[in-house]
C-alpha cells in the first residue's frame, strides 16, 4: 500500500488549513492533462531571449580503472539565479540543475558513488538504462540523508534503506542514446525533482561515431523543464508536506499534474543560443513534470528526428512538429544553413515559446544527415504473451485514507506485490490503455510501438523507446524482450504526480 506514515491525510489536512482542497479533484477523463490549474508565478519574470542557454558541465570520473569509469555525485541544497535578480533554492546533484551531464561509452562500467547531502531520502535512477535491479532505482530502495535520516524505515516497504551513500553500478551494455537521471523517491518524486534532481547521462558508441552527425559543441543537449515561481524566487510547487518528509503527495486541485508558466531549458527561462549557419543536433529531453510540448519553429522548418528515446533511428524522419511527453527524448538535426545571417529562430510549443536561435556567420559544416542510421530489427511477434495495463484515474489510500489517485489494472501501487513476471528471454506484448495523457514508462528495457488504436504506429513512435505517449481513450501495443536481467521492476506513469499519487507497477523478471 501507499501508506508511509501513522498521520491521517485527514488530519494533515486540516493542519494545514486545505482541507476544501480534497475534494474538489474533477472527474472528467476526457481532458485531463488540459484541466489541470496551471501554477502561476509571483515573481516578476524576465522578457524572453534574454537568458543564455546555458549548458551543463560534463562531469569528470574520479578515477578510471580497465573497463569502469566511477564518479562520485552529491546530491545537496544549493541556490541558483534562475530569475535575474532572484535566488531559488534547489535540490541538485553537486548543487547544480541540470545536474553535471555524465557521458558513457558503451561497454564501459559507470558506477557512481552516490551521496545523499540532502535532509530528505532520495533514490537515483538512471531513466533508460539496461540496469540490473538492485541499481535501478526501485522507489523504495532509499539513500537516507547523510545528516540523521532514521525516522524513515516505514517508507522503505519492500525496498532498502542505505545510510547516507551508496554505489550505483550500470553496465552500460546498450547503444547509444540520450538518457538521463533523475530522483525516484516513493511518493516524492514529482517535488524532488522539481526541485532540481535531473541531470543528463549519454552512451556513444562505435556505431554512432562513425555517423558524420554534427559533434562538438554542435551536439547540444537540451533539457526543457516547466516551473512556477514564489515571488521571493522560491519554486512554487504545492506539496501536501512542504519540507516532503511525511505526507506525499500534491494538493487535489494539481493532481492532474504540476504545469507552471515559466519554460526553463537547461534551467534558464525562455533562453537563447548563438549558432553559426550550420546543422546542429539537438538532443531534446522532456523533463517536465506533466506539461506535453508541440514543438515546432518559427519561421517553420523540418525538424529532422534521428534518434528516439533509445537511439538512433533506422532511417531520419522529418517532422514539422513534434509531441514530446514527459520523458521522452528527440534527438534532431535543425539545419541553419537556410536562414541568412542575423535570423532569429523561435522554438515554439504551441502559440508558447521554449527558447531562440540567432543565426551568425555561414561556417565550414562537414556533417551530414546519412539516409541510413542504424539496423533495427523488429523483435518478434508471434506466440508472446499479451498483458493489458490500463491506466486511469481511481482511489488509492494515502496516509490511511481513502483519496483520488491514479491506477493500473484497477489497483494502486504495492511495492510488495508483483503485477506481472515475464521470463528472461522472452518477448512479450504490452496493451497500454488510457482515460486520459499518460505517458508511459518501462524500465529494464527497450520497447517497439506496434499499433496505436488498431492502426499503425503515430509519427513519434519509431526506434527503440522506453516511454510512450497515450492521448485520452488510447490503446497502444508495444513488443518487449526482457534481457540479461533478472529482478523486480517498474512500469510506471511518467506524469510525476500521477506516478506518486500510485501510478506504478512492478513486474519480476525471472529466470
Ligand atoms: Cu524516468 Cu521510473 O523513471
Ligand atoms: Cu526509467
Ligand atoms: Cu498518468
Amino acid at each position: 500500500m501507499t501508506d508511509l506514515r501513522g498521520l491521517t491525510r485527514r488530519r494533515v489536512l486540516q493542519a494545514g488549513g486545505t482541507v476544501a482542497l480534497i475534494s474538489a479533484a474533477g472527474c472528467d477523463s476526457t481532458s485531463k492533462s488540459a484541466k489541470t490549474d496551471m501554477l502561476t508565478s509571483a515573481a516578476k519574470l524576465p522578457e524572453p531571449f534574454t537568458a543564455k542557454l546555458p549548458i551543463p558541465p560534463v562531469k569528470r570520473p574520479s578515477r578510471s580503472t580497465g573497463d569502469t569509469d566511477h564518479y562520485e555525485l552529491t546530491a545537496r541544497e544549493a541556490s541558483m539565479e534562475i530569475l535575474p535578480g532572484l535566488r531559488t533554492p534547489i535540490m541538485g546533484y553537486d548543487g547544480i540543475f541540470p545536474g553535471p551531464t555524465i557521458k558513457a561509452r558503451k561497454g564501459r562500467r559507470t558506477v557512481v558513488h552516490y551521496r545523499n547531502q540532502l535532509g530528505v531520502p532520495t533514490v537515483m535512477h538512471l531513466h533508460g538504462g539496461h540496469t540490473p535491479a538492485d541499481s535501478d532505482g526501485f522507489p523504495t530502495d532509499l539513500v537516507l540523508p547523510v545528516a540523521g535520516g532514521s525516522g524513515y524505515a516505514d517508507q522503505a516497504v519492500g525496498g532498502t534503506t542505505s545510510a547516507g551513500t551508496r554505489d550505483y553500478t550500470y553496465p552500460v551494455n546498450q547503444r547509444a542514446a540520450t538518457l538521463w537521471y533523475h530522483d525516484h523517491r516513493m511518493g516524492f518524486t514529482g517535488p524532488q525533482v522539481w526541485r532540481g534532481l535531473a541531470g543528463f547521462f549519454l552512451i556513444t558508441d562505435d556505431e554512432e561515431d562513425e555517423l558524420p552527425l554534427p559533434r562538438g559543441d554542435r551536439d547540444v543537449p537540451l533539457m526543457i523543464t516547466d516551473r512556477a515561481f514564489e515571488a521571493d524566487g522560491a519554486l512554487r510547487y504545492p506539496a501536501m508536506d512542504p519540507h516532503l518528509v511525511s505526507m506525499p503527495g500534491i494538493d487535489a486541485a494539481h493532481m492532474n499534474g504540476a504545469i507552471g508558466d515559466v519554460i526553463l531549458v537547461n534551467g534558464a527561462p525562455w533562453p537563447q543560443l548563438e549558432v553559426e549557419a550550420v546543422r546542429y543536433r539537438f538532443r531534446i529531453l522532456n523533463a517536465s513534470n506533466a506539461r506535453r510540448y508541440e514543438l515546432t519553429l518559427d519561421p517553420p522548418a523540418p525538424l529532422t528526428q534521428i534518434g528516439s528515446d533509445q537511439g538512433l533511428l533506422a532511417a531520419p524522419v522529418e517532422h514539422s512538429t513534434i509531441t514530446v511527453a514527459p520523458a521522452e527524448r528527440y534527438d534532431v538535426i535543425v539545419d541553419f544553413s537556410a536562414y541568412p545571417s542575423g535570423s532569429k529562430v523561435v522554438l515554439k510549443n504551441g502559440d508558447g515559446n521554449v527558447m531562440r536561435f540567432v543565426v551568425g556567420r555561414a561556417a565550414t559544416d562537414d556533417s551530414a544527415i546519412p539516409a541510413r542510421l542504424s539496423s533495427i530489427e523488429p523483435l518478434p511477434r508471434s506466440a508472446a504473451t499479451t498483458r493489458p495495463w490500463m491506466f486511469r484515474q481511481g482511489k488509492v489510500t494515502s496516509m490511511g485514507e481513502e483519496t483520488d489517485g491514479w491506477i493500473i489494472n484497477g489497483r494502486e501501487f504495492d511495492p510488495q506485490r508483483m503485477d506481472a513476471t515475464p521470463r528472461l528471454g522472452d518477448v512479450e506484448i504490452w496493451r497500454f490503455g488510457s482515460d486520459g495523457h499518460h505517458p508511459v514508462h518501462v524500465h529494464l528495457s527497450p520497447f517497439q510501438v506496434i499499433s496505436r488504436n488498431g492502426g499503425p504506429p503515430g509519427p513519434g513512435d519509431h526506434g527503440w523507446k522506453d516511454t510512450v505517449d497515450l492521448s485520452p481513450h488510447e490503446l497502444v501495443e508495444v513488443a518487449i524482450r526482457f534481457d540479461d536481467y533478472d529482478g523486480r521492476y517498474l512500469v510506471h506513469c511518467h506524469n510525476l504526480e500521477h506516478e506518486d499519487m500510485a501510478m506504478m507497477a512492478t513486474f519480476r523478471v525471472s529466470r
